[in-house]
């Protein structure tokens, strides 16, 4: 016997699969020795293992998963918590396969079954760590640094968008019933839960919810009716109560108030939120009180998105109370939400206090002039500004002109800056240009319908001239731009070496002009945006004055030519 097991185990130690094997013979000599000291009839039968091989083969099975070997770099490392499950899933198999094997095929002391076991956790081994870890969509920087981990995401939302009932989510959440999974993240968005398939959640989210991280609820009770939709909120929220979620996503399922408050027991108990979004969900002035009021702990916040139907100026105050207490936000948006300049005062001086704010999206709100010099002196501290969504604020010369000097000041690394549909004129342009001029990392400049005519469009083309390497997209659609300007932005843009779009449609650019302007975009007429609103008549009475004069721009132009547009000093 003893004979044997030798033999084996030295056939076995020169190829991966001796590895196990010499563990799994070890234990079992452990075994056989213990047997014998207690003077039971020395008839040793290596199948099958006793509990505490299989449990020893596990654990080597896991620092093998966890360790480093040629697939590591190639395919990234298993979590602990990944190796421990799949270890025990690897082992299990394997016993199953040498077990089957040694009931076909008894060969006395199941000697050849051991080797079976072996193999098969040598080869599943090897597959898994092929794989590498479940999920490679998502790579994280991982926490602690130590190394790159991936996070594993189960995903529902990709299928057809449609009602889901008991019965289907029964089929569909299977994988979440699997212990072993590993998955920290789920979307069960796209997919609209009636009050069956939410109570087959409700166990499975209990059982997951220390592991998760990340969740993703929304559209997620779409054409339900109130009544239920609320029940099946009240349903995931008190199933997800006391998770310790770095990410929320609750947006597109039209909450209100109530439906804020239907998640109540579950964003009361978030302390280490990292994210959260509550877009297209009718936050409501009460609904925005609602939020403020149900998730008191905002130091982790980092994202916070609104975005549609925050009645006015008075949901604006509790969301700037968040705001507020949320001194680590670097991405916050709050977009069509109807706030009027007391509200954005509100939440212009809340923003003071975000000094780490990265990207600030206001689009469509009407902040007004007010607003918007609330907002430049609440901004003069945001040095990590990256992007910024400023469009439809009604900010007027005198807004753009104080949002404009203080990005001259602040926000060195600034990419996006977008400024539509504010009523800015050429009035503002010097102001606009000595901003862009210092902005060597801009990649987006949206200034598309405002009023900057040919003047305030040179000025401001003036100061990407140099430089500006970064550039890709600039807009200055419907800004009653005619020839010259159009001429000039077109001549300067298009010899940025990264550059992808100019869009100057919906303007006054005479045939002429269009044709000069595509002469430009001769070699790459794909970064020139259609110009099929352009409307070379148009313009106003002054216009066609200086149109009839002859004036085309042309003389505007080099009227322009000596304007002095770099830092005034
Ligand atoms: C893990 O197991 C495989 C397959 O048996 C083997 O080739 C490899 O050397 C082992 N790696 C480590 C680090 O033990
Ligand atoms: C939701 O469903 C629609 C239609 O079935 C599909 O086209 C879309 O990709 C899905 N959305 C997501 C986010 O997967
Ligand atoms: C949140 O959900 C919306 C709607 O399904 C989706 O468009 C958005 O990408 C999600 N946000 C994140 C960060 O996953
Ligand atoms: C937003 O308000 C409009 C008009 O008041 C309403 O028709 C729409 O349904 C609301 N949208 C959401 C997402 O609540
Ligand atoms: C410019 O901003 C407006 C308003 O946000 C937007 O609709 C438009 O798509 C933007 N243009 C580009 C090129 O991104």
């Amino acid at each position: 016997m003893l004979v044997k097991v030798v033999l084996i185990e030295i056939i076995c130690l020169q190829s991966p699969v001796g590895y196990f094997l010499f563990a799994v013979l070890g234990c079992l000599a452990m075994d056989a020795a213990s047997m014998s000291s207690q003077r039971r009839p020395f008839s040793v039968k290596l199948w099958p293992p006793s509990k505490k091989t299989r449990l020893m083969l596990v654990e080597r099975i896991m620092k093998n998963l966890t360790s480093e070997s040629i697939f590591t770099n190639k395919y990234g490392r298993l979590s602990q918590e990944e190796a421990e499950e799949t270890a025990k899933r690897i082992e299990d198999e394997a016993f199953a396969t040498a077990s089957q094997h040694y009931e076909k095929e008894p060969d006395g002391d199941g000697g050849s079954a051991v080797q079976l076991y072996a193999k098969e956790c040598s080869k599943l081994v090897v597959e898994v760590l092929k794989e590498g870890p479940k999920r490679k969509e998502v790579t994280l920087p991982v926490e602690n640094g130590v190394d790159a981990t991936r996070e594993t995401l189960f995903d529902i939302s990709k299928g057809q968008r449609a009602f889901i009932e008991a019965e289907e989510a029964e089929e569909l959440l299977k994988p979440l019933k699997d212990l072993t999974n590993a998955y920290t993240k789920i979307c069960f968005s796209n997919r609209s839960f009636g009050l069956g398939a939410a109570r087959v959640a409700e166990p499975i989210l209990l059982s997951l919810k220390d592991k998760l991280k990340e969740v993703d609820l929304s559209d997620f009770i779409a054409g339900r009716p109130e009544a239920e939709a609320l029940e099946v909120m009240n349903i995931f929220s008190a199933a997800l109560e006391g998770s310790v979620l770095k990410s929320l996503n609750l947006s597109n399922n039209a909450l209100g108030e109530k439906g804020v408050r239907a998640f109540g027991s579950l964003l009361k108990s978030q302390s280490q939120l990292e994210e959260l979004y509550l877009m297209n969900d009718g936050i409501s002035e009460e609904a925005a009180r609602a939020v403020s009021e149900l998730i008191p702990s905002t130091e982790k916040l980092k994202v916070l998105h609104f975005h549609n139907n925050m009645t006015g100026n008075e949901g604006a105050l509790p969301i700037a109370e968040v705001v507020k207490r949320s001194p680590l936000l670097e991405d916050f948006r709050c977009s069509s939400t109807r706030i009027g300049s007391d509200g954005g005062i509100a939440l212009a001086e809340a923003l003071g206090n975000c000094v780490h704010l990265r990207k600030l999206d206001l689009r469509d709100n009407m902040f007004g002039v007010e607003g918007g010099v609330a907002l430049s002196k609440a901004l003069s501290k945001h040095s990590d500004l990256t992007e910024v969504y400023l469009s439809y604020l009604n900010l007027e010369d005198e807004g753009g002109i104080a949002i404009a000097n203080v990005f001259k000041e602040t926000a060195p690394s600034l990419e996006v800056l977008e400024l539509a549909g504010n009523d800015i004129t050429a009035e503002a342009a010097s102001s606009l240009a000595a901003c862009v001029a210092s902005k060597e990392s801009l990649a987006k400049l949206n200034l598309s319908e405002n009023e900057l005519k040919d003047e305030g469009t040179i000025c401001v083309a003036k100061a990407l001239e140099e430089g500006h390497d970064k550039l890709e997209e600039v807009d200055f659609n419907t800004n009653s731009i005619r020839r010259a300007g159009a001429r000039f932005l077109a001549q300067i843009v298009v010899q940025k070496p990264g550059f992808k779009l100019l869009n100057i449609n919906g303007n006054f650019i005479s045939e002429e002009g269009v044709d000069e302007v595509n002469n430009i975009f001769k070699k790459c007429p794909e970064m020139l945006a259609s110009l099929d609103e352009n409307d070379p008549d148009g313009g106003d009475e002054d216009d066609e004055e200086e149109r009839e004069n002859g004036d085309d721009g042309d003389e505007l132009e080099s009227k322009l030519k000596n304007l002095d547009v770099g830092e005034e000093d």
